[in-house]
């Protein structure tokens, strides 16, 4: 098994784990205030309209993808763990005459046919793809589903690029090489432990977090530009800000849109 799918199922076996937590909200790690934060956010930034059908990847319980099926006409939600998927189902069959379809599937194989949703989303998991070339796959494989002229966001991305990825390398490092390395720095093993233990606090009163979790995949700004340009379907355009989230984490991780543009012709 390759490390990639390996990672990736571990993420699948702790998501199904979270999903049989007590209340909706912890399942996901949501407060109640997210749900109407969140729908504000994706329809504003992604211009849903009633007539829209959208694709939720990684979808987890549905919480959102509930919310946003209130202003659109269709959602169709994606996640690989069964359980969750399993926990959306019960949801949607609890807000009756739901226009939701839940599926379990992984976001680099989504079971729609091409250009058959107008717009999708990925809040809050890019993250949890082990890997460059798989996130890469799935932006793809996003692509392939959504029509030219639709857009596919993807929300709180870590930047690879930020102060908090040279933080938490010293952090992660038992040496501390790599970090001083980079920051050009010669030290003895007792002043990088000194060292690691200011950054940790630091680290945590900036970010609120203990240790940023050293299973995330981090991310620049221009790998993501390149996953998405790299596309050969359709040409693509791609914007990308600091996070829209109002918490702590927006100082490290950006949200990024990619525009699927309309092809030209004769091209
Ligand atoms: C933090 S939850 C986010 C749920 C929801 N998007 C939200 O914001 O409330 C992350 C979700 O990503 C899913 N996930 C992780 N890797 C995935 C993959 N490769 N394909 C599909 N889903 C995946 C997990 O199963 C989990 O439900």
């Amino acid at each position: 098994m390759s490390g990639q799918r390996r990672k990736s199922d571990l993420w699948r076996t702790y998501w199904d784990e979270m999903a049989r937590q007590n209340t909706a909200l912890d399942q996901v790690n949501r407060k109640l205030r997210d749900l109407k934060r969140e729908e504000r956010f994706l329809v504003g930034q992604l211009g849903i309209t009633s007539g829209d059908d959208v694709l939720d990847v990684c979808c987890g319980n549905g919480l959102i993808s509930l919310k946003v099926a209130e202003q659109c006409s269709k959602v169709v939600g994606i996640d690989l763990s069964e359980e969750m998927i399993a926990r959306a189902r019960v949801l949607s069959r609890r807000s009756r005459g739901s226009n939701c379809d839940f599926q379990v599937a992984s976001a680099t194989s989504v079971p729609l046919a091409p250009n058959s949703m107008d717009l999708a989303y990925c809040l809050t998991s890019f993250h949890y793809f082990p890997g460059y070339s798989y996130a890469k796959q799935v932006i793809h494989e996003v692509l392939r589903v959504v029509k030219p002229g639709g857009a596919f966001l993807i929300t709180e991305v870590p930047d690879s690029d930020s102060w908090a990825h040279t933080m938490w390398q010293i952090i992660r490092n038992p040496k501390g090489e790599d970090a001083f390395d980079t920051l050009k720095t010669k030290a003895s093993r007792s002043s990088v432990e000194r060292l690691k233990k200011r950054v940790q606090l630091l680290f945590r009163r900036i970010t609120g977090k203990k240790v940023a979790s050293d299973s995330w995949t981090w991310y620049s700004r221009k790998e993501v530009r390149k996953m998405a340009r790299t596309y050969s379907d359709s040409p693509c355009d791609v914007d990308i800000w600091p996070a829209h989230t109002r918490s702590r984490l927006a100082s490290y991780r950006f949200d990024a849109l990619v525009y699927k543009l309309q092809p030209t012709d004769g091209s």
